[in-house]
């Protein structure tokens, strides 16, 4: 499906399906879209790395610093199965989830996938000032955002119902995209 001004696109004409579920890289804006959806659909928020840093009572920087990557992975996975049922959420995913093939069926499994596109400029300068990104606490953070993204492309291009190209606007059109998207469907 393409929206009137061309920025969106359905790989399948899906049908809406119960959770609403943002995939993108880190700094992609998956968070402040989530919230501001979930705000206006009423639909409970769930954000993958929030959930995971309340249940570990650590932070994703000391989970990984103290129990690895591996560990942070296996509870992503175990949400992912998790929210393979049920339904009705809007879900904002940790950037690296795409990577394992059981996690995006799960993902597929329980709800509809929105790829928030960007280009590595505007995640750098998104990211600008956090450091709460373990993976990108390196000197030189736009190579390292290059690196990833070309490593993951395929992944993100592969996974998605829906990709929305959010490299040249702010957090308000994208939403409001989402939105004419999501109210056609559910039409
Ligand atoms: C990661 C993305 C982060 C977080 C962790 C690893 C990744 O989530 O899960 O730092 O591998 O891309 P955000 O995409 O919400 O930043």
């Amino acid at each position: 499906m393409q929206g009137a001004d061309g920025k969106i696109h359905s790989k399948k004409g899906n049908k809406m399906k119960k959770n609403i579920v943002l995939v993108g890289f880190m700094g992609s804006g998956k968070t402040s879209v989530g919230k501001r959806l979930s705000m206006m659909l009423k639909r409970e928020f769930i954000d993958m790395d929030d959930f995971i840093e309340k249940r570990e009572q650590m932070t994703v920087n000391e989970i990984f610093a103290k129990k690895g990557e591996p560990y942070f992975r296996s509870l992503e996975k175990e949400l992912c199965k998790r929210f393979s049922t049920g339904g009705g959420k809007i879900i904002a995913t940790g950037g690296g989830v795409i990577k394992d093939a059981e996690n995006v069926a799960n993902l597929k499994e329980g709800g509809t996938i929105f790829y928030l596109k960007s280009t590595p400029e505007k995640i750098a300068d998104n990211l600008k000032n956090d450091n709460t990104r373990p993976l990108l606490n390196v000197d030189d953070k736009v190579s390292k955002i290059r690196e990833l993204m070309a490593e993951r492309a395929s992944f993100y291009e592969n996974c998605y119902d829906v990709v929305i190209d959010v490299s040249k606007q702010e957090i308000e059109e994208t939403v409001r995209e989402l939105m004419t998207y999501i109210s056609d469907l559910s039409s």
